[in-house]
């Protein structure tokens, strides 16, 4: 929550940076191993909505796995002390030498995404004289109802064995001497609020399961992905997403033994809330249709918005009690027309120095910051350094 004393203690701070609460961060990990953990559910982190030092520490005292997505995420959720048992390791395309570095590390499992990675994985593994665990990643075909670039689990995306191919695999993995089959990988999409997706999602696992096992292979390990959504529209109100609810919906409708572990891979929902990009408005351009609020901030630090027209609740946390509101399109700095985080924003009348926050910001923000136009390197501020 950032309140105009938090606001006070930014005055002096050089903008744009991302502020991360973590107060807000321990309190959805709080939230989230609980409704977890008495269900007996793993929870696998996913570095790629966020490898923010302070983030990661965070997570893995909690007693989160990590869900990777290169060699580079491999090393640095081991850096930060995450058990490397407790690592996947996923990607349609995983090159050699990442998964080689995996191998050496032992870590839990490689969610396989193809029968060509299944065939290299045990090559590399051979040659090695070592065994490398592996989750097969099949696509449910079940529409997540969210935005088709955060879409994944349609036939019609990359991800995953096509159910067409998954007789072939079966046979394949049975000549594969280094490989050990430990479970099923899923994941629909991303920002998904409709639980029914999920319900959707139980269905398919429970079907390929069956499939699974009755040509005789034994799967311990159901891992459903990701994909929780967060409320941007409500970033203070209701910052931690429910994960009671969530977590309920596998544990009706999935069907398992007691020996079959659930495995999960929560990005957005555990870290989003925790973060706000803090930026200074520029300038005030009122044009002939239109006002302009130009930040120091733009796409080259967050840049969701641009790229899927994402909505991020605006701020302006210096300007509290100006009764008087105006429309602003508010843009960045950067030579893009997309460069814009929000069109027809109401917000108090604002100038130039003002402090803006943008919430919601903590997952997919910070790690798709780019330096397109030679901007700086992000900078960040814990609310624990105020
Ligand atoms: N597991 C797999 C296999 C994934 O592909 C993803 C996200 C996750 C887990 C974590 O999903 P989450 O719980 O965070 O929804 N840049 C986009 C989101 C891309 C998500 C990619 N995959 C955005 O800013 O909305």
């Amino acid at each position: 929550m950032i309140n105009t004393g938090i606001a006070a203690k930014f005055a002096e701070k050089e903008t744009p940076f991302y502020y991360y609460d973590l107060n807000v961060l321990n309190k959805t990990l709080e939230a989230a191993h609980a409704a977890s953990h008495k269900r007996g559910f793993h929870v696998h982190y996913a570095l790629k909505a966020n490898f923010n030092d302070e983030l990661l520490k965070a997570i893995q005292e909690i007693g989160f796995g990590a869900d990777c997505v290169s060699g580079n995420e491999v090393k640095k959720a081991i850096e930060c002390g995450f058990d490397s048992k407790k690592v996947t390791f996923a990607g349609v395309g995983k090159s050699d030498k990442e998964i080689n570095y995996a191998l050496d590390q032992n870590i839990f499992a490689f969610n396989v995404e193809s029968i060509q990675e299944l065939e290299v994985i045990n090559e590399l593994a051979s040659k090695k004289g070592v065994k490398a665990n592996v989750a097969l990643r099949i696509n449910p075909n079940v529409d997540a109802h969210t935005h088709h670039y955060i879409t994944t689990g349609l036939d019609e995306n990359k991800f995953g064995v096509p159910n067409a191919d998954l007789e072939k695999c079966a046979a394949v993995l049975k000549k594969c001497e280094s490989i050990e089959l430990v479970g099923l990988h899923f994941h629909v999409g991303s920002q998904i609020t409709d639980m029914t997706v999920f319900k959707s999602l139980c269905v398919k696992v429970n079907e390929w399961k069956n499939w699974f096992e009755e040509r005789g292979t034994q799967i311990r390990v159901l891992n459903v992905g990701g994909g929780l959504g967060i409320d941007y529209k409500n970033p203070d109100g209701n910052t931690i997403p429910d994960f009671e609810a969530y977590f309920d919906i596998f544990d009706r409708f999935l069907e398992r033994t007691a020996q079959q572990e659930v495995h999960f891979e929560l990005g957005r929902a555990l870290v989003a809330q925790c973060g706000s990009l803090v930026s200074r408005v520029l300038y005030v351009k009122n044009g002939v249709k239109k006002n302009f609020l130009v930040l120091d901030a733009g796409m080259t630090e967050l840049m969701r918005p641009a790229l899927y027209q994402a909505y991020h609740k605006i701020e302006n946390i210096s300007a509290t009690d100006s009764a008087e509101s105006i429309n602003y399109d508010v843009v960045g700095p950067i030579c893009e027309s997309s460069d814009c985080f929000g069109k027809e924003v109401p917000l108090p009348v604002s100038k130039r120095g003002d402090l803006i926050a943008i919430r919601s910001a903590g997952a997919y923000g910070e790690v798709m910051a780019s330096r397109y136009n030679l901007r700086e390197e992000i900078r960040f501020v814990y609310s624990n350094q105020l």
